[in-house]
């Protein structure tokens, strides 16, 4: 299960694109080759990140588009045609509808900052803290057509018991971002990861010694 050709992978993002940055660091020019970086807001950080790394970017506005679907088919014709296998979401704040996602059956994940399926959708820090929980964490699922509500590949959690801020929240849960997103598609580009045919809500990762 070894693969000697690193895995073209696009990744999309609206904002500072530090988990971009953590892929750039680790998994870019290993286990997967970083192809195309792709965001829905113009000066997003993330596509510096990339420029500074020579990874070509594109900015896809909904407003040029009549409708969200038409600007997402033109998305995954800018990626596919730059040979991505696997999409990342990493820090996009927007919903990829389906027609997006046939483009890349059962290769789009994202990371999310809940344990879910707890506080999905936007603002999860916040929601967490509203409802006063003591433990906090990350997940990176695969994505589908709902709200975060993909199959689960890896969680993390930190137990905050004193927390109210949700920067102090967010900076604790950073480094398991980085870590586990990565981590993620290392599994992914192995062809360590699938679907349990008995429950296929559960993603089975492949024993590190079985690579
Ligand atoms: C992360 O917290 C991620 O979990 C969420 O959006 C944030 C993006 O951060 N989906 P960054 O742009 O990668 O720094």
């Amino acid at each position: 299960m070894t693969s000697e050709t690193p895995l073209p992978i696009a990744v999309l993002a609206s904002g500072t694109g530090t988990n971009l940055q953590a892929l750039l660091d680790t998994v870019h020019g290993q286990e997967a080759e970083i192809v195309a970086v792709a965001a829905n807001v113009p000066g997003a950080s993330a596509l510096a990140r990339a420029e500074g790394r020579d990874v070509p970017t594109a900015v896809f506005l909904r407003g040029d588009y009549p409708d969200r679907d038409a600007r997402d088919h033109a998305m995954a014709d800018w990626i596919a045609a730059r040979g991505a296998r696997l999409v990342v979401l990493a820090g996009y704040m927007e919903l990829v509808g389906e027609p997006f996602l046939r483009r890349f059956p059962g290769a789009v994940i994202n990371v999310h900052p809940s344990l879910l399926p707890a506080f999905p959708g936007l603002k999860a820090i916040e929601q967490a803290l509203a409802y006063g929980v003591k433990v906090f964490g990350v997940t990176v699922h695969f994505v589908d057509a709902g709200v975060d509500s993909g199959p689960v590949i890896l969680q993390g959690a930190r137990e905050l018991p004193d927390a109210r801020d949700p920067e102090e929240v967010l900076a604790a849960l950073r480094p398991l971002e980085h870590a586990l997103l990565p981590e993620a598609v290392r599994l992914f580009a192995w062809g360590a990861l699938s679907l349990d045919p008995e429950n296929p809500r559960r993603v089975v990762a492949a024993a590190p010694d079985a690579r």
